[in-house]
């Protein structure tokens, strides 16, 4: 039987030239979500897609019924909170490590009727969020450092990952725990078993071994 787990493909591994064609494969191929990764070359080195652009995907998405999961891995991603809001995304989420106000912009988001997240990098505590649980939609626990697509998984995160469902469950049960990088068919056996909510995976989707159907089933199980 599939496991109770959500995928989210991040079109970071997808054909850049054809977002919208990766959406529709992905949601066609069993996708719940579609994850949009933001790089500023500033908070991370690399630089992806901005605000324009995930604004004509977002149509796209809406149009194949799929919310989209935008991941900001951007410095002080509160003074370009407005221009992502815009394109309603269904979650959307803001690293710890790059916001002092993470408060006010979880405040931000959810005012605008969307569902607010942090992310943490592999070497962040999950300590430094225990007063902010409460108020989180999603929680995005990093098993690569950020930046870029296919990268080897960390394993030593899953100590947090389990801490995290722990947090979770006695703060704040509605909070989804979302794991990110390196999600391959083999880990997401452990990870299920951990307790995620939802896989991100981009290149063991769309560079894997089969269609993008059969990777999406592969990493369900
Ligand atoms: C990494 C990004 C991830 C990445 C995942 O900085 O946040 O979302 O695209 O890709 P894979 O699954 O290839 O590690
Ligand atoms: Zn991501």
């Amino acid at each position: 039987m599939a496991r109770n787990v959500l995928i989210s493909p991040s079109i970071l591994s997808a054909d850049q030239s054809r977002l919208a064609d990766a959406i529709i494969e992905a949601k066609n191929g069993g996708a719940d979500l579609i994850h949009v990764d933001v790089m500023d070359g500033h908070f991370v080195d690399n630089i992806t897609i901005g605000p324009g652009v995930i604004n004509d995907l977002a149509k796209v998405a809406d149009e194949q019924g799929i919310g989209l999961d935008v991941h900001l891995m951007i410095s002080n991603p509160i003074r370009h909170l407005d221009k992502f809001i815009a394109s309603k995304p269904e979650y959307l989420t803001v690293h710890q490590e790059a916001e002092t106000h993470l408060h006010m912009a979880l405040d931000k988001i959810k005012k605008a009727g969307i569902k607010a997240g942090v992310a943490i990098n592999p070497s962040t505590t999950l300590h430094v969020l225990e007063e902010i649980i409460p108020i989180m939609d999603i929680l995005i626990i990093m098993a690569v450092n950020p930046g870029w697509g296919g990268q080897k998984y960390i394993e030593l995160v899953e100590d947090k990952i389990a801490l995290a469902r722990e947090f979770v469950n006695a703060e704040n049960p509605s909070c989804v725990i979302e794991v990110d990088g390196g999600v391959n068919p083999e880990n997401a056996v452990k990870l299920c078993e951990l307790g995620v909510d939802i896989l991100v995976a981009g290149n063991s989707v769309f560079n894997g071994k089969g269609t993008v159907e059969e990777n999406i089933k592969a990493i369900r199980g």
